[in-house]
């Protein structure tokens, strides 16, 4: 193994409880013996500088597209603008294993990266012997809670850590080991979950006398208020299009149980119901936001992630047996989704203009109002926040309900996904500019803009004391979604953006030991119940640091625009088609 991820010889150990519900005791998994030589990812050839011209200098579009058509090849380093410290950015295994050109001396590491390295490798967790995820936080003055689990939706920063530095091992084995974990039978009191369903989080118990490693699964049922992830399987399927498209590994997707995983996950959400919008109808709190925050209906993160997950799938599943007929159902749904999405979740200063002079009770399909929604539901914030130049995927659409608020996660998995056309990627990315201090403060980046407070937060949150104004899901600042921000300012063409949130996480992230979230209008304050050495605030600069060093790793995560898929934006237009 070239790399040092092993050199933490014990296993970590975790606490075992009693709330052991699934267990699986399995630990061959299939195609863990796979005939893939991952020796051969590692360039021992010192890395080349390519070209003179700065990222912002360079077409963009052939930076992308190198990495999307084409299965990453041993690493190789883009140069970026000599204001940025290249050998900073390569990853300490890396840097030991390279022998540097000369010149990059002159440039120091910066110390956060090494520290980081450190940090993500202690939260290693191991099953029999084998890396398997991350553990969520690693805070040793925190009551763990469930902290102590691998989440699906934490590991993904990780997961790309690893991959983008030729690791891919762990990946196989946490997206294996999860597959494994979604053909239990789940059940809640008396009832049976879908079968797709993917676990939110595992656990894995150590028993030292009898030497044998358990893993437990939740599904939610453990979960404050019970709620299942629908982001899970999205996820699992979004990681294992990046394992493939990192290690250029067919054989792992290619493989029958992940076949049929994404058919199972895929099944749970194209499967014919009441609705009358492509969006998929979830339960508060289904997603990172796993809290009640006024997020059932239709919520932009889970509808960004359908849409990439949908696209994701599109590419790794084989046009055979009952793999032929689901694609044709993708191919249905990104159509459909698409021109809902972009239709009617989209917003600028013209649509609010066309949205405050709505007519309601209109009755036919000549509608121009078509959700009913009343102008005087307009909250007065979105009129001084919306600048004329920008725009950005509301929150939430459903009839005679329009959620104005701004939410980081959908709105940059729709730029990556292609989900936002080019213009309304750019529009997103010029409102990042024009509302930097909102939606990125002193402390990148806010989760969700504005925070609700009063009376209202009484009512949507329950009373939530973790979810009060400015903290948490309530408008707190997350650092892991730097790496979200960062891809998608690559993919808009706009890296300066990302400079400039990573320049100003390098001023406190390490220092404040790695929090969970902060807290505050500017997110200036660590969080009130945040978890220090949270695992993917770690993982998340160090995504951001390695893109930015080298962009074609955006091609594990970002996909590309579909001219085909543009609706036309006449707004009858869905009645007529
Ligand atoms: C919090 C977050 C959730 C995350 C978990 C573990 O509950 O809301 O998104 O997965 O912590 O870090």
């Amino acid at each position: 193994m070239p790399f040092n991820m092993y050199s933490f010889p014990k296993p970590l150990t975790l606490e075992t409880t009693s709330e052991a519900l699934w267990k699986t005791n399995d630990s061959h998994a299939p195609g863990d013996n796979g005939s893939v030589d991952f020796g051969k990812l590692m360039d021992p050839r010192p890395r080349q500088l390519e070209s003179h011209h700065s990222l912002d200098e360079r077409s963009l579009n052939d930076i992308i597209s190198s990495g999307l058509s084409s299965p990453r090849p041993p690493r190789q380093l883009e140069t970026v603008k000599s204001s940025e410290c290249l050998e900073a950015l390569l990853s300490p295994s890396i840097r030991t294993s390279v022998s540097t050109p000369r010149e990059y001396h002159a440039f120091e590491p910066h110390p956060m990266i090494a520290d980081a390295w450190e940090a993500l490798r202690k939260s290693v967790v191991y099953f029999r012997e084998k890396p398997v995820g991350t553990i969520a936080a690693l805070d040793p003055t925190e009551d763990s809670l469930n902290y102590n689990q691998v989440f699906v939706r934490d590991f993904v920063p990780s997961a790309l850590a690893f991959l983008m530095n030729g690791e891919p091992e762990i990946v196989k084995n946490f997206l294996l080991k999860a597959l494994r974990l979604q053909s239990i039978e789940k059940r809640i009191d008396c009832f049976t979950l879908g079968e797709g369903v993917m676990p939110a989080s595992f656990k894995v118990l150590h028993d030292p006398v009898r030497k044998t490693d358990t893993m437990i699964a939740d599904f939610g049922e453990s979960a404050i208020g019970r709620v299942a992830p629908v982001d899970s399987g999205f996820w699992w399927i979004i990681l294992l299009r990046a394992y493939t498209k990192s290690t250029g590994d067919h054989t792992l997707a290619d493989m029958a149980d992940c076949q049929r995983g994404m058919r199972l996950i895929l099944t749970l959400c194209l499967a014919d119901g009441f609705d009358t919008f492509p969006t998929l109808l979830c339960a508060d709190g289904c997603c990172m936001v796993d809290r009640r925050m006024g997020i059932y209906g239709y919520p932009i993160e889970i509808q960004s992630l359908f849409f990439m997950a949908l696209r994701s799938a599109k590419s790794l599943m084989k046009p055979e047996g009952e793999g032929k007929e689901f694609l044709e159902r993708i191919d249905k749904r990104l159509h459909a989704l698409s021109f809902h999405m972009r239709e009617y979740f989209w917003l600028d200063h013209v649509q609010l203009n066309n949205i405050y002079r709505f007519k309601t009770e209109e009755y036919s399909h000549t509608a121009v109002n078509k959700f009913n929604v009343i102008p005087d539901s307009i909250p007065d914030w979105i009129f001084d926040f919306l600048p004329l130049k920008g725009g950005f995927f509301i929150g939430n659409v459903s009839p005679a309900r329009m959620d104005f608020r701004w939410f980081a996660i959908g709105n940059f998995m729709a730029i990556l996904s292609s989900l936002a056309t080019s213009e309304q990627a750019s529009a997103i990315m010029d409102l990042m500019e024009e509302r930097w201090e909102e939606l990125v403060g002193d402390m990148p980046l806010k989760v969700s803009y504005p925070a609700m407070e009063g009376h209202e937060w009484r009512i949507v949150t329950g009373c939530d004391p973790k979810n009060t104004r400015w903290s948490y899901h309530n408008a707190g600042s997350w650092p892991v979604i730097l790496w979200m921000l960062t891809a998608a300012c690559i993919k808009a063409g706009r890296p300066q953006i990302a400079r400039r949130a990573i320049e100003q996480v390098e001023t406190r992230l390490s220092k404040d030991q790695w929090p969970e979230y902060y807290d505050g209008k500017l997110g200036r304050y660590v969080g009130k119940q945040a978890r220090k050495f949270q695992t993917w605030s770690i993982a998340g600069y160090l995504v951001a640091k390695m893109m930015l060093e080298d962009p074609s790793h955006l091609g594990m995560i970002g996909l590309e625009e579909v001219k085909r898929m543009k609706p036309q934006l006449t707004r009858s237009a869905s009645w007529t088609a």
